[in-house]
């Protein structure tokens, strides 16, 4: 098939990427010039695990094309995606200013029918208002092609996109047009090939059902952190009551970790859009606006535990922090945990010693000009004469680290561990403090 994918970022260049790895050819636009050079000359915006080489096989091979002319792209399109971002506004409602801009771009340069799919995670109705959008234009150029809307939310996780999007859990496809089911089906079944996994719905339950997903994983966690705080009241250990609770089927164990909070370019956007569509609509959201203050309270629990240890004024104490990215296996830092636990430790006089094996590019540019924070090109280094290790984000290089060689390197052997990475009994034994959360 001939694709169009408006938008470069997470989801706009894997989704077009492994649209062109299954031998469609795929026109990948961004009004960004920079980035789409860079593209061509296979430099990739993010880090993400397969991305690089996938997008150079098929950029090599033509059929995934990097321009920004969406003119050109739509031309040749049978599908239109819209993968552009859906920010966070001041209000806490997602921006859909670049989503809108994009219709209307749309509008003024399609020629000839179309099937245009939202990929962008956008509230319920959004759909609906861009098929205005794009209805004005045309009746403006005083043109009439059939064009029909359909919600297709996307699901991929960050350091796992490609593989997500190689085999996805399901694929939603939000219309009620027949023949537009069917080329949307035609598109993906390659990719849930012997699964049964199209979900058929109205475009405003498949736009819903992506907010109802992010912010029911985000309850999860949300849920058992609160759990976690408890534990540590009554002297239980919330990693085992995750096991006691996981094991039941209807439950399962996935996203029951309790932790330093949840962040990304997702959940807590989600979170916050979700609330303020229930609050436009007339409801105004009880459990959701907890998940949201929980999560906030826990970003900062570990740095309740340093105060409690070493009081409230942290001046001439250093710090050493295992993982900036807010999870493993990606560059990205937006809402991170590390951030806040960074910036509260600096504001009571601390200085940080960081690495992070792939965030650093991103973590000094977050933190430049501030002389309170060092990076370290490696976990050992971010040690010496450290008065305790915080470990924030659970990369796999951080799992079975030389304890004896962190033990000779800190000054005080303490350990803050925000994501339960090791056996307290061990650790215990290796003559380390160590502190947990929820146990
Ligand atoms: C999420 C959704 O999972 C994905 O389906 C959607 O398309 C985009 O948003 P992502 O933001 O990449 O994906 O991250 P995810 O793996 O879901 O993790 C989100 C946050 O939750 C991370 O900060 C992670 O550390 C935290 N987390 C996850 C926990 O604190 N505990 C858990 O048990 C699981």
């Amino acid at each position: 098939m001939n694709i169009t994918v408006i938008g470069t970022g997470y989801v706009g260049l894997v989704t077009g990427t492994c649209f062109s790895e299954m031998g469609n050819n795929v026109y990948c636009i961004d009004i960004d010039e920079e980035k789409i050079k860079s593209l061509k000359n296979g430099i990739m915006p993010i880090y993400e695990q397969h991305l690089e080489s996938m997008v150079i096989k098929n950029h090599n091979k033509g059929n995934l094309i990097f321009t920004t002319e969406l003119k050109k792209g739509l031309s040749k399109s049978d599908i239109c995606f819209i993968a552009v971002g859906t920010p966070m506004a001041s209000d806490g409602c997602a921006d859909l200013s670049v989503v809108f801009q994009v219709a209307k771009n749309i509008g003024e340069l399609m020629s000839h029918d179309l099937i245009i799919v939202t990929k962008s995670t956008v509230p319920v109705g959004t759909g609906d208002k861009i098929d205005k959008i794009i209805q004005k234009e045309l009746d403006k150029r005083g043109v009439n092609y059939n064009f029909q809307m359909v919600s297709n939310p996307e699901f991929l996780k960050e350091g796992t996109a490609v593989e997500d999007s190689m085999r996805p859990d399901r694929v939603i496809i939000g219309s009620e047009d027949e023949k537009t089911i069917n080329m949307m089906k035609e598109l993906y079944a390659p990719y849930v090939k012997n699964h049964d996994r199209f979900i058929i719905m109205d475009i405003r339950s498949a736009e819903m059902s992506k907010y109802a997903s992010n912010a029911m994983l985000a309850t999860r966690i949300s849920f058992m952190n609160e759990i976690a705080n408890i534990c540590e009241k009554v002297g239980a250990d919330v990693n085992k009551v995750r096991l006691g609770v996981g094991s039941d089927k209807r439950i399962g164990y996935s996203f029951l970790y309790a932790g330093c909070g949840y962040g990304g370019s997702c959940f807590p956007k989600d979170v916050s859009a979700l609330i303020k569509t229930g609050e436009i609509a007339g409801y105004s959201p009880k459990i959701l606006n907890e998940v949201e203050s929980v999560n906030n309270n826990q970003k900062v629990v570990l740095v309740n535990k340093i105060r409690e240890k070493f009081g409230e004024n942290l001046s001439n104490l250093s710090f050493s922090i295992w993982g900036l990215s807010f999870k493993p296996g990606t560059d990205d830092m937006r809402e991170a945990p590390s951030v806040v636990i960074i910036n509260e430790l600096i504001k009571s006089g601390a200085n940080i010693k960081a690495y992070d094996p792939k965030a650093r590019e991103v973590a000094e540019n977050i933190f430049k000009n501030n002389e309170n924070i060092e990076f370290c090109n490696s976990k050992y280094d971010v040690l010496n004469d450290s008065n305790g290790l915080i470990i924030v984000t659970e990369w796999n290089e951080f799992k079975s680290p030389d304890f004896n060689e962190i033990h000779d390197r800190l000054k005080h052997k303490i350990i803050f561990d925000g994501r339960n990475q090791f056996d307290k009994e061990l650790l215990d034994t290796l003559g380390f403090e160590y502190y947990q959360i929820g146990c």
